[in-house]
């Protein structure tokens, strides 16, 4: 891993938490020459940059970002490519929300934003990312979805049809780009324990942690996999989701994970 990272130029949105601080602090101790943190939340992005910083100077620049505003993520771009010396390796499009919310009491409004944080966010970052790439032969893009592509959650629509279409929008630009040796991988990256579950009151007992998940991302887009899965859980998912012969089950499942979601259990999976 140290061969592919080394020397690299790393953007990660959702940086300052979770998976994405993990991504960034992995990068960092494999010899990136310089990662660049994006997020909205520019307290915990100016403290933990600081922190990481101290232990790698000149290597590390925070940039205040809200990907849902199409400048914002140009901005980021033009700043990070600046901070890269004018390359931008590597770009992770991991930053998210969960959207845990009955349909029923969604608004239009509430769609149109959960499309803007989980799908036009990743996307505003491949149009800005696109040109920097070509211009230097290529680069690497990992947009991150969810195992919810594969098993949609009762009570998650919203995230389901984002991460759904973000894995869609993904694996139709691999093939599209291959050849300008641009490669997209979808990052499927576990249960991981981070804040995203502390409305559903904490992640499940089985989840993995940020480096683990962090490693197991970079492990898979140095090896440029298509879709990157790394749990057995989601593997598992993924392979039974669309049998025929599984169909009863899943119905069976689902319905019983929305029936104890309905009566409060927000970590039923
Ligand atoms: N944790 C899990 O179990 C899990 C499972 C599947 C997929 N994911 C996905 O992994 C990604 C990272 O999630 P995490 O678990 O590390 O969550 P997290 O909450 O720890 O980190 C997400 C980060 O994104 C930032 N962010 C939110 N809105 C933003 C915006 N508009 N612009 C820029 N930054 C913004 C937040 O401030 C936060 O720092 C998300 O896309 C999430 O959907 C997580």
């Amino acid at each position: 891993m140290k061969d592919y990272y080394e020397n690299r130029v790393a953007v990660v949105t959702g940086g300052a938490s979770g998976i994405g601080l993990a991504l960034c602090e992995e990068m960092l101790s494999l010899g990136a020459k310089a990662v660049v943190a994006a997020d909205l939340n520019e307290e915990k992005l100016e403290s933990e940059c600081s922190r990481l910083e101290g232990e790698y100077p000149g290597r590390v620049l925070g940039v205040p970002t809200d990907v849902t505003d199409k400048q914002s993520v140009f901005r980021l771009i033009e700043r990070a490519a600046a901070f890269g010396d004018g390359r931008i390796d590597l770009l992770f499009n991991n930053a998210g929300l969960g959207l845990m919310k009955p349909f029923d009491d969604t608004t239009d409004e509430d769609w149109k934003f959960a499309f803007d944080i989980n799908f036009y966010g990743a996307l505003h970052g491949v149009r800005a990312a696109l040109p920097v790439m070509r211009a230097q032969g290529g680069g690497h893009i990992a947009n991150t979805a969810s195992g919810i592509v594969f098993s949609p959650m009762p009570f998650q629509s919203m995230y389901s049809a984002t991460k759904a279409a973000l894995m869609a929008f993904t694996t139709s630009l691999r093939s599209e780009l291959w050849d300008d040796n641009i490669r997209l991988s979808t990052v499927i990256p576990g249960t991981v324990a981070t804040p995203i579950w502390e409305k559903a009151g904490g992640a499940p007992p089985s989840a993995i942690t940020p480096r683990e998940s962090a490693l197991g991302i970079l492990k898979g887009v140095a090896a440029n996999q298509r879709i990157i899965i790394l749990t057995e859980e989601d593997l598992s998912g993924a392979r039974n989701a669309f049998l025929p012969e599984n169909m009863e089950y899943l119905d069976q499942y689902f319905l019983e994970v929305a029936r104890r979601r309905r009566s409060g259990d927000g970590q039923a999976i």
